[in-house]
């Protein structure tokens, strides 16, 4: 008998059950009746606690278009698991990875997951991994699913802003998610036709800025819409050490930096702004069909790893081919947009301001 794990780890996105109905898909073709397989509740809580379901390939029918996890998901920081204190929670992992006498453990997540798995994996235990994540920021994929997902949310909410700015003669600060990268900022904001793109990539000045808007004024162009990206820092910011960025963070008077932005364009010119954050919205609903043939492509390539007993992988899309990439390569870096992106220059070339 075959026994699988399967756990979801950090925040959901679209796709993570078109993902795992891919694995299971070709596992239960393979092995038929001589696999079984759990699924561990809510992240990595369910395998320290041995919280699972028993789930037949029934389970993984209809969920291909279903947004987030049947398995539930939550978040367990690395840094707690890697000192003194944390051990108990890696013990107990294996002690329930060895208990139910798991041959793998299918691990969905993004970056925080994937040191976690590289860690299980590092004290023994049979780990493949695949690569979520709306911010498109895990090392060594091209493209993580999810991404393509939000990216039509966040681009829909950018057209929409388009009406009712033009109708007003507003400028739109849009926030876009994707924590300390700026993929999803970046394609929203290309794909929305926005005039100013603010990633955390390019830390921006604010006089910049309003350069570009009041330019925009003085042409006659009614309104202007800003896609911000939710980590987008200033160059005095990016100056600055990161305990003093931390403090400076810390004390600022805004829950978002889009808030800030806001203020400081009204204080620099008498231009009217307003500010619209979809937030979880852009991880929400069903994944789109880009997002399904990845999961599937990306699910049934792990269940191959599997069934060769090819462990210690996530499996990543390069040059559009589905390879694995060693967890140990993976762990511990980000993907942020590189300077030299072609989008970046693209986007540039046809006027649009990163406001640096
Ligand atoms: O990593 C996905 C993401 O949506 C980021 O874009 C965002 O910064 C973060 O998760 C939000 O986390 P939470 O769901 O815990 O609020």
């Amino acid at each position: 008998m075959k026994k699988i794990g399967f756990l979801t780890s950090g925040g959901d996105c679209q796709g993570l059950n078109a993902t795992m109905r891919g694995v299971a898909k070709h596992l239960f073709e393979h092995y038929g009746s001589d696999l079984k397989v759990y699924g561990f509740k809510d992240g990595y809580k369910g395998l320290i606690n041995n919280e699972y379901d028993v789930l037949t390939s029934r389970d993984f029918s209809g969920i291909l278009n279903l947004g987030g996890t049947i398995l539930g998901t939550s978040r367990v920081p690395f840094k707690e698991l890697k000192n003194e204190e944390g051990m108990p929670r890696v013990k107990k992992m294996k002690e329930t990875y060895n208990l139910l006498g798991l041959d793998c453990l299918v691990v969905l997540g993004g970056n925080g997951t994937h040191k976690t798995a590289n860690l299980l994996s590092e004290e023994g235990l049979n780990v493949v991994t695949l690569p979520k994540t709306i911010d498109n920021d895990i090392w060594g994929t091209d493209m993580t699913f999810g991404f393509h997902s939000a990216l039509g949310v966040a681009t829909d909410v950018i057209d929409r802003l388009h009406s009712t700015a033009t109708s007003h003669s507003r400028i739109f600060i849009a926030e876009i998610m994707g924590h300390k990268a700026g993929w999803l900022t970046l394609y929203a904001g290309v794909a929305g036709g926005v005039e100013v793109i603010l990633l955390p990539e390019i830390p921006y000045n604010i006089d910049k800025v309003v350069e570009v808007l009041e330019a925009r004024r003085r042409a006659q162009k009614k309104f202007s819409i800003l896609a911000v990206a939710e980590g987008a820092i200033s160059q005095e910011e990016a100056k600055m050490s990161k305990k003093e960025f931390r403090q400076a963070r810390e004390n600022m008077k805004y829950s978002n930096i889009s808030y800030r932005i806001a203020d400081e364009i009204a204080a620099r010119s008498d231009l009217e702004v307003r500010v619209t954050i979809p937030g979880h919205v852009q991880r929400g609903g069903e994944p789109s069909a880009y997002d399904r043939v990845l999961s599937t492509r990306l699910g049934a390539k792990a269940a191959e790893l599997i069934i060769n007993k090819k462990y210690g992988y996530m499996v990543a899309l390069k040059d559009n081919k589905i390879v694995p990439v060693p967890l140990d390569e993976v762990a511990g870096k980000l993907k942020t947009v590189p300077l030299d992106s072609e989008v970046i220059t693209a986007a540039r070339e046809i006027g649009i301001s990163f406001g640096d």
